[in-house]
């Protein structure tokens, strides 16, 4: 059954820190976007397409909204929602202190079951529609967060923690068990649907050699798998990697050593990676995630994105909210945060460079751009409608507003809550938020993805 949806709609057909910004943005003032079977099968102006419709068709019409690609998050830890806004720390006391407190209690499916739901909620809440995500060690985390993407139809990715050593005893396994672990949820879930699985080291000073070793290998047998893990976040972080590997060349080369970095690997942070760690991501084609609101909360420092995506070899950036370190579930505020860094480092990022950072180009990190990430034809229908006049402040500024880059840079830096007027995935409405209540309403679809 077709179905269509009107507004302005913003995505983009090329990289804008690399190719001129015309033949990057596709903006349409009036535009119909249609969908059937989960897919865009038609999108244009409202004059081109609503004529051309099936009879019967709905068409939803989202007057003064922005119909932009579903937001991407590209490193999250679930489990973490318990803990945003923990008080006080940098990252290792910070993991001690909360992070390996929360994770203990997932061994519960219920209890995880219950948190994964919510984060899919809060996600969609913020018209995020794919993210890749850390559980915890426990499988039973892992199968809870899949079944509650599945629930919704959504393009997650998803891996259980791998940690053999410094970590509390309820929170290890073992390089055998993280690896039969691993290769049964692999077996279970990875291609099931729109679901992928990520192999997930923590970081390298929670894992064994033994455990790199596994992990590697564990990688190669399961070509289309990911891999996701943490890199060069933070100064002491770095300097235990040193002393726990001291003959590796520097941190990425740690992971190398164990088969871990190519194509579909995506490393977290890497605030203070080195050029030669940036030409080595590059080569291979694998990934950085970038969390702003993260790294400015633990004070882990300031990374370089213009240096990353512009440089004759450019990295892979994929924008990451790392929530619990990262304070919000919302992309919009994730840029905002983004532009900060970028002006603390004497640069600037437009909203065009950090939207694309946090849909199509986010997509590229996960290789995943001929899926998601932008509106066209043959995408999957993963929708989020934005509402540019959502709050009264913001309706204000608008209406001062002289060009589109202008009203998207003041939404990035106000990017209140209620934003996300509406979230669909797969071409159907899960979220859908009351213009005068802003509470928000789900709705989990009939899907035959499952
Ligand atoms: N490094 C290793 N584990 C973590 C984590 O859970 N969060 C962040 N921000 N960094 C990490
Ligand atoms: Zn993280």
């Amino acid at each position: 059954m077709q179905q269509a949806v009107r507004g302005a709609l913003l995505s983009f057909r090329a990289d804008p820190f690399e190719v001129p910004l015309e033949e990057c943005v596709y903006h349409e003032a009036d535009g119909v976007i249609v969908m059937e079977s989960g897919v865009i099968t038609a999108l244009g102006s409202a004059s081109d397409i609503l004529p051309k419709l099936e009879r019967g068709t709905v068409v939803n019409h989202y007057k003064d909204c922005l119909i932009m690609p579903g937001f991407i998050d590209c490193h999250v830890h679930y489990p973490q929602t318990e803990i945003i806004g923990a008080y006080g720390e940098q990252l290792i006391d910070w993991l001690n202190k909360y992070t390996f407190v929360a994770e203990q209690k997932y061994k519960d499916p219920d209890y995880a079951l219950g948190t994964a739901r919510l984060f899919m909620r809060e996600m969609l809440g913020a018209g995020t529609t794919t993210a890749s995500v850390f559980c915890t060690v426990e499988p039973a985390s892992v199968n809870a967060f899949f079944k509650a993407s599945e629930e919704y139809g959504l393009r997650n990715i998803a891996g259980k923690v791998l940690m053999d050593r410094n970590a509390p005893d309820a929170l290890c396994d073992t390089a055998k068990t993280g690896y039969d672990q691993s290769k049964e949820l692999i077996e279970n879930w990875h291609g099931k649907g729109r679901l992928l699985y990520s192999l997930t080291p923590r970081f390298a000073p929670t894992s064994t050699d033994e455990q790199m070793e596994a992990t590697g290998a564990l990688w190669k047998e399961f070509p289309g798998t990911y891999l996701q893990t943490h890199i060069s976040e933070n100064l002491d972080e770095i300097k235990w990697v040193k002393e726990l590997y001291p003959n590796a060349k520097n941190y990425l080369d740690v992971y190398d050593r164990f088969g871990q970095v190519g194509a579909k690997a995506v490393f977290g942070h890497g605030v203070h990676l080195e050029e030669r760690e940036l030409d080595r991501l590059s080569e291979v084609g694998a990934s950085i995630a970038h969390c702003p609101t993260s790294n400015l909360f633990l004070g882990s420092g300031l990374f370089d994105l213009q240096g990353a995506m512009k440089r004759p070899n450019p990295v892979r950036v994929g924008l990451a909210t790392d929530l619990g370190a990262g304070t919000s579930f919302s992309q919009f505020r994730t840029m905002g945060e983004a532009y900060k860094i970028a002006q603390l480092r004497g640069q600037s990022l437009s909203a065009f460079e950090a939207l694309y950072v946090a849909t199509r180009g986010a997509a590229k990190a996960l290789y995943l751009e001929n899926q998601i990430g932008s509106l066209d034809i043959g995408m999957e229908a993963d929708l989020a409608i934005l509402d540019l006049q959502a709050t009264s402040l913001l309706k204000y500024r608008m209406e001062a507003a002289e060009s589109v880059h202008d009203q998207l840079f003041a939404t990035m830096t106000l990017a209140p809550d209620a934003l996300v007027r509406a979230t669909y995935v797969a071409g159907n409405l899960v979220m859908e938020r009351d213009r005068e209540t802003h509470q928000a309403q789900y709705y989990i679809p009939a899907n035959d993805l499952a």
